[in-house]
């Protein structure tokens, strides 16, 4: 029998979002009362990518639990020899409690959980990073309370971060414009989806190339670098296709005044955003990349602990 697992926040309704919102808080808050909560318990970190904080805070998260975290780097395990992914799932299955993997291909971690016994949890992939998306809506719910009405703007690359936070703002009841330059836009496949949540919702997504327009009213300024984990070779001609699309405090005046700046990280200074807005007043990045591991520990505790949401 395959376990509930984290692939999308889409497979999540927006009850269960609600209540991890609520159980991270308490985790964040009252640290001492989880302590023990995951003793005895194992998670298999596997990773085809880099990564600083999905990996640390999800190895810091689980010794905070009492449990340990795995790091496995694909290169060292079998997989990176040809071991298939159902082999790797059903063996890690009988030693360890939970997996959360980052990968190229979106399929992996879809194949993981299928034939996995035990939670995956997506810590990244091609097409979405949920992990993020929940760090980033708890956030801004810290700064502004109730998001309901509020808009997103996302600048940048239509990519996993933009199709993550596309599904997600809908289930918080925010507005979400994304801008792209031409050819850059989110993959359709997830476009559709987020339309369809934002429809259910009552909701509004916008695409568009206009930043002006998509920061107009915004509560929050969102970008991410414009080349992702594995388009190293296309980093040139990215730079010269998303310059000028650089979040710079001109357009963070144009977003409404208490406007907050997000970026996942890592950032690219003098890039997608100004070194001015990363590290100026509007910026909350650090205390978003902190809130990984309140969220992710809210996550654990409820796929691998049985908490209730
Ligand atoms: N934001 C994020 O996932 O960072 P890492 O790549 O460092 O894990
Ligand atoms: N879009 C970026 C996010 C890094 C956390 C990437 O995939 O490299």
């Amino acid at each position: 029998m395959t376990a509930r697992s984290l692939i999308s926040v889409a497979d999540l309704t927006p009850e269960e979002l609600r209540g991890l919102f609520a159980l991270t808080a308490r985790v964040k808050s009252e640290p001492e009362r989880y302590r023990t909560r995951l003793s005895g318990k194992s998670l298999a970190m596997i990773f085809q990518k880099s990564s600083t904080r999905t990996r640390v805070s999800f190895e810091v998260g689980m010794v905070q639990l009492g449990g340990q975290g795995l790091f496995l780097s694909s290169r060292d395990l079998q997989l990176g020899r040809g071991e298939t992914i159902s082999d790797t799932a059903k063996v890690l299955s009988r030693y360890v409690d939970g997996i959360m993997a980052r990968t190229f291909a979106h399929q992996t971690i879809v194949d993981l959980a299928k034939y996995a016994t035990i939670p995956v949890i997506n810590g990244l992939t091609d097409d979405l990073h949920p992990c993020q998306a929940l760090a980033d809506f708890f956030t801004l719910k810290e700064v502004f309370g109730d998001l309901m009405g509020r808009k997103l703007a996302y600048v940048g690359d239509g990519n996993n971060v933009a199709h993550s936070l596309m599904i997600t703002a809908p289930m918080v009841g925010m507005d979400i414009a994304v801008v792209t330059p031409p050819g850059y836009e989110p993959d359709s496949a997830y476009v559709e989806m987020a339309r369809a949540r934002a429809v259910e919702a009552g909701t509004r997504l916008e695409l568009s190339n206009d930043p002006a327009a998509a920061v107009s009213g915004a509560s929050a300024v969102y970008t991410d670098v414009w080349a992702s984990m594995g388009q190293e070779e296309e980093a040139e001609e990215r730079l010269k296709a998303f310059g000028g699309l650089m979040v710079d405090a001109e357009l963070m005046s144009q977003a409404l005044p208490e406007a907050v700046f997000l970026h996942c990280l890592p950032c690219h200074r003098g890039e997608e955003v100004s070194a001015e807005v990363a590290d100026g007043p509007q910026s909350r990045i650090f205390d978003e990349a902190e809130n990984r591991l309140h969220a992710q520990k809210a996550l654990l505790l409820w796929l691998m602990a049985g908490e209730s949401l």
